[in-house]
């Protein structure tokens, strides 16, 4: 009969089901589809981040060979598009009327036969502007007499919001022994995947229908806000999600190129495509994080924490088009307590417009998890640092206990499970924490710069029950729908859709163990709105918290239909039947029983009267919580004290999802999204200039982590399962971009904090180091 190991279920660690498409090239892509009759867009863009615009001629593009169109923002206006609703509840510019508000802003869209033929009469408009003061810093933005960005609003104050009892922090403040206050720069950064954004738009008009192919993580939910804002029937609209090269949540936004596209179709009758160039998509496409955060936290002399308070200005360029569920706004941030038990907890974030482009995504990260992560770990090496304290024994003595749990957090979440301790202590040991410490010791005699960071960090993930989330009033939750055809092969589709995470694989595992069925035989499809079940989409680290969990729902669903078939097969009841994976048999007699193949045929060719045919079950999840998934990483630096250059010497990483679906798979998972923190940490932020020029606008001037910079990680892992989840999993794919940030910069600091320093924001340029190593000293 069936065993585990021969249909591959949960906890085997077998490779990517999709990786032989993938690595032979030959995913499909977006820019690989090619529809008879096509039409390119090329977009003018503006050269000012804020700017009057007085004029735009567009005669002599018109007039060229091979153009079709020439869209501005009057042509929307009429149309009643020339602003679009954000994710976030507020409107963005399609195409601007009257004024730019960031530099490479669409301006000017042209229709051609051909791409290169749009680029140049592109080239050819002719766009008058009158420059208006830049605003870039969002702590200008709200101060009084600050340039408006928004006229529609009248204020480049966005929105004010706050979390948990500022009474009883301001009253746990009065009673602490310490109180430690830093502020910190979470840096802007870009969403680097490796393919650029993009649309091709076909409106058909015999049959009315609207098929939109789309770099998108979310198609349900763009099909339906595309048909509330057209006024076009559901069903006429397909958005398909083809094989997508890395999303990170800068694909759940639409941009208004999309909006352009399809209004270039429906102009013209013509399938019309738009790709990104790469610096197009550095300079528009939505961008994460931004956060200046002020914390502070109060402390017994012992290191026993007591409260939390934390300030942040958010920076949300022009428009707010942050993609997070309605009722938070600025995301899952009140997970800043982390793994420590406070008795209380206030958090108050302002946000303001600013002549950049919009976003405030979650990249990697599910709803400003990242931010907050850092926030408190970065706190609690700083209370560490100032009471004297081994950073380690600080945190083992303030982790909520294992025996807690589900533990009700200062700022209200519940934590479903965790075993912080047991994560560090493991991380402790594989690196060997007590003899790095005496290492470091003996190196600082000799003048040498040794640091050691951790980072216990606890996320949030598997938005959500759907009383409390929901993105532009739809409700979050996943489906899954399965059938299983009359050979026992399985055809399996969802609401989500990866963008190389590998749901092909680890969603056919879980169908696989649940019906005994070998994943050979199991086809996983998603993003395909006309085929798939309704669902919120991928990003988050949402999709096995959700989509996994609605798979084992709908597996199990199937099982008791199979059961009835086995029952009239067998000829007994169904409570005489026991199921084995695979196979039901009956009790006491394990040689009589059917195979769910057999019953797969049979429900077809022979069901039992009165039960109709077929074998097939749809399930759509609620999740009753949020999965609360942690790891412990410790990181090693060594700084080069003549250069200032830091090099990661060792990264240990213990991480916490529960239940593994694929082993293999998270263990990828962990590396890309470390590798995406190295990143954070030590390289990337997206600068501008006072007058709102970028000026890291590509990959030469943006520096993203290739394998030759990226460190060696040691991984490994707790297990405390979940225990709301039907497979006891948790989501990870996010984990260590959330966690790891932390881990470099508490290391870097710590190499230097007998020097007297305390912090130094991210990214760790040598040159921030070398600056501080000359300031003490340390170089002459
Ligand atoms: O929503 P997203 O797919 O980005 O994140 P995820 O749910 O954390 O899953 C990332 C990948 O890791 C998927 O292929 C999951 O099925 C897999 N995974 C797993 O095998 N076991 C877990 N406990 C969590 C995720």
């Amino acid at each position: 009969m069936s065993t585990q190991k021969v249909i591959h279920g949960i906890g085997h660690a077998v490779k990517r089901k999709e990786d032989p498409r993938f690595i032979t090239g030959n995913g499909r892509y977006l820019d690989d589809i090619k529809l008879p009759g096509m039409l390119y867009l090329a977009f003018v863009r503006s050269p000012y981040a804020h700017a009057k615009i007085k004029s735009i001629n567009v005669e002599k593009a018109k007039n060229m060979p091979g153009v079709v169109a020439v869209i501005t923002g009057k042509d929307l206006q009429a149309l009643n598009l020339a602003w679009m609703p954000t994710l976030a509840n507020d409107k963005q510019m399609v195409l601007p009327v009257d004024k730019v508000v960031y530099q490479s802003q669409a301006v000017v869209a042209v229709v051609a036969e051909d791409p290169y033929l749009a680029k140049d009469a592109a080239e050819a408009v002719e766009v008058e502007y009158e420059p208006l003061p830049a605003v870039v810093d969002p702590r200008k933005a709200l101060e009084k007499g600050a340039p408006i960005i928004r006229e529609d609003k009248g204020t480049n104050h966005v929105l004010h919001w706050e979390a948990g009892n500022k009474e009883e922090v301001e009253k746990l403040f009065k009673e602490a022994d310490i109180v430690v206050r830093q502020e910190f720069y979470y840096p802007r950064i870009h969403v680097a995947y490796m393919e650029p954004c993009g649309v091709i738009a076909h409106y058909d008009r015999i049959a009315g229908k609207l098929t939109v192919y789309m770099t998108t993580q979310a198609p349900h939910a763009v099909r339906t806000v595309i048909s509330l804002v057209t006024g076009m029937p559901e069903n006429n609209i397909r958005i398909i999600s083809p094989d997508i090269g890395g999303g990170f949540g800068g694909k759940v936004y639409v941009y208004p190129e999309y909006v352009v596209a399809i209004v270039a179709s429906i102009m013209t009758g013509r399938p019309v495509k738009y790709v990104f160039s790469r610096s197009e998509d550095m300079q528009t496409t939505a961008f994460a994080r931004d956060f200046y955060i002020t914390g502070e936290l109060a402390a017994k002399k012992d290191g026993k924490v007591l409260a939390l308070r934390v300030k942040v200005i958010a920076d949300h360029g022009a428009f707010q088009g942050d993609a997070n569920p309605s009722k938070f706004p600025y995301g899952l941030f009140t997970i800043v307590t982390g793994a420590y038990d406070f008795k209380a907890a206030f958090v108050e974030i302002d946000g303001a417009y600013t002549n950049k482009p919009p976003g405030g995504i979650a990249y990697r990260c599910s709803f400003r998890v990242t931010e907050a992560a850092y926030t408190i770990e970065r706190l609690m090496d700083i209370l560490a640092h100032e009471l004297k304290m081994d950073p380690a024994e600080l945190r083992l003595k303030n982790f909520i206990p294992s025996n807690k749990f589900p533990y009700k957090s200062a700022l209200g979440w519940e934590y479903d499970s965790g075993n912080y301790e047991a994560a560090l202590r493991k991380a402790m040991e594989l690196i060997n924490y007590e003899e790095l410490r005496k290492e470091q010791e003996e190196k600082r005699k000799k003048g040498e710069l040794m640091g050691i960071g951790i980072s216990s960090f606890v996320e949030i993930v598997g938005a959500g029950p759907s009383h409390i989330f929901d993105i532009l009033g739809i409700k979050m939750f996943e489906s899954c729908e399965i059938r299983i055809h009359p050979t026992g092969a399985v055809i399996a589709r969802f609401g989500t859709r990866a963008q190389g995470q590998g749901h092909e694989t680890t969603f056919a595992q879980v169908i696989a163990d649940e019906l005994g069925i070998p994943i050979e035989k199991i086809t996983v499809e998603e993003g395909d709105t006309d085929t798939c079940p309704y669902g919120l989409g991928t990003y988050a680290s949402r999709s096995t918290p959700t989509a996994g969990a609605a798979a084992a729902v709908a597996a199990r669903k199937i099982k008791e239909k199979a059961r009835k078939i086995a029952a009239h097969l067998l000829e007994v009841r169904e409570e005489d039947l026991e199921w084995e994976r695979g196979r039901f048999y009956v009790k006491g007699v394990p040689s009589k029983f059917k195979t769910i193949e057999e019953i797969a045929f049979a429900a077809y060719t022979n069901p039992p009267p009165g039960l109709e045919p077929g074998l097939e079950a749809v399930a759509y999840y609620n999740p009753p919580n949020m999965t609360f998934p942690f790891g412990s990483y410790i990181c090693v630096v060594d700084i080069d004290k003549q250069t200032g250059i830091p090099k990661v010497r060792k990264f240990v990483a213990v991480d916490d999802c529960g239940v593994r679906i694929n082993p293999l798979i998270v263990e990828g998972q962990i590396h890309g999204a470390l590798a995406m923190g190295f990143g954070t940490a030590f390289l990337e932020q997206i600068i501008y200039d006072e007058n709102g020029n970028n000026l890291t606008g590509n990959f030469a001037d943006y520096t993203i982590p290739t394998a030759v910079e990226t460190p060696k990680w040691i991984t490994d892992q707790t297990v405390t399962p979940s225990p709301h989840h039907p497979l006891g999993a948790k989501g990870v794919g996010e984990s260590a971009t959330v966690g790891s940030p932390a881990a470099f910069v508490n290391a870097v600091v710590d190499a230097l904090a007998h020097l007297g320093v305390r912090h130094i924001d991210m990214p760790l340029y040598p040159w921030k180091i070398y600056k501080i190593l000359k300031e003490k000293g340390v170089i002459k």
